[in-house]
């Protein structure tokens, strides 16, 4: 664990008693989660509230939406300039390597998920503000009940999911040692059809659906009966809101990585429900290495603790989900 906080000068010191509330910034904004986030959080705050940043250059993104930057989250430095700057209260910090990226290239997976976490997290500690930052069910290792508990020993076996680990730890001894305000929840796959998925493992149950549009065909990378805990993009932008807007008081332990009610299919099961809507879809299953990190993860989470303290219920289930994104792909086509 890394314990060492970054020095600041006297001048960003200034900020380390401003007061909360203010602006939103959004790291890794322009990926599958912070392209919705963005746009969620822009409908409820004012788009020139919501600052979103991202690796890609100015001149590439469109602004007309709304105000952003380029910012490397390893740059601690340049975080605390754009808050203090902009008088940003929030980070919702997305900004990371997923689980099949990240296996590929281990080293910067630690260097962009853990030190970008420390950054975002020393920049919060300067200016008083409050952080979302998301874990994963890659927390959780195969010695794991296969219905994971939101409490139980997490020995996750892919980086990634040391990185997530470490990324819970970090934020409850920022809490601890700084008083901070730290949320975040244990997503599990995110299907969605507004931006492609990022290199994750659970990216099968985004793909599957352009292929069954555009090409009538799906060579899935993992097993036919690989079950994993998955979610709808509406709900995981609903959960994210309402875990911010929940007041101190009722969050627990958890806090800092929540499980979340959801739902679990095999990969077969999905491709059969979209086979049910698509005429003429056909699927086959051609595990990879991806394989391996599926078979590290639970089939299913426990979310008791997050229904209890914050009153989370999802709303889509499999039908549902699959009606949304065949509807919703076929409007962007
Ligand atoms: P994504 O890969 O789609 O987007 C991540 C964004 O981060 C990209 O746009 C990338 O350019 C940016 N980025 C990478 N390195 C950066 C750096 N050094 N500085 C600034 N930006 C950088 O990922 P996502 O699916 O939107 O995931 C966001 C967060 O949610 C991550 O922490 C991820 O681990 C977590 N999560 C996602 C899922 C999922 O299914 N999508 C599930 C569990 C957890
Ligand atoms: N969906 C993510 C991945 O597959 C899990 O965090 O990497």
């Amino acid at each position: 664990m890394v314990h060492l906080y970054v020095q600041v000068s006297s001048d960003e010191a200034q900020c380390m008693s401003g007061p909360t509330g203010g602006k939103i910034l959004v790291t890794g904004a322009l990926g599958q989660i912070g392209t919705e986030l963005v746009e969620a959080l822009r409908k409820q705050h004012g788009s020139s509230s919501v600052i979103a940043s991202d690796l890609r250059p100015v001149e590439q993104v469109d602004l007309s939406q709304g105000p952003y930057l380029t910012l490397d989250v390893l740059d601690t430095e340049a975080i605390i300039d754009v808050c203090k700057k902009e008088g940003v209260g929030t980070v919702y910090h997305l900004a990371a390597l997923l689980s099949a990226t990240g296996e590929k290239n281990p080293e910067l997976c630690r260097k962009v998920n853990v030190g970008g976490t420390i950054s975002v997290f020393e920049a919060a500690r300067v200016c008083s503000m409050r952080v979302f930052t998301p874990s994963s069910i890659a927390v959780y290792g195969p010695d794991a009940p296969k219905h994971a508990p939101q409490i139980t020993p997490l020995n996750p076996t892919t980086v990634y999911g040391e990185t997530k680990v470490e990324g819970e730890q970090l934020a409850k001894e920022y809490e601890e040692k700084c008083g901070l305000d730290i949320r975040g929840i244990r997503y599990p796959g995110l299907i969605s059809h507004k931006a492609p998925a990022g290199g994750g493992t659970t990216d099968y149950a985004v793909e599957i659906f352009d292929a069954a549009l555009k090409d009538g065909h799906y060579d899935c990378f993992v097993r036919a009966d690989t079950r994993l805990p998955m979610l709808y993009m509406d709900d995981a932008i609903r959960a994210t809101l309402m875990l911010m807007d929940e007041s101190s008081e009722h969050l627990g332990e958890s806090k800092a990585g929540y499980n979340i009610d959801c739902f679990s299919f095999t990969a077969e099961e999905l491709a059969i429900a979209i086979a049910n809507e698509v005429d003429g879809f056909t699927f086959d299953f051609k595990p990879d290495v991806r394989q391996n990190y599926a078979d590290s993860w639970p089939d299913s989470i426990d979310g008791s603790v997050a229904k209890e303290e914050w009153n989370w219920i999802p709303q889509f289930d499999l039908d549902a989900m699959v009606k949304a994104m065949l509807d919703g792909l076929s409007k962007n086509q």
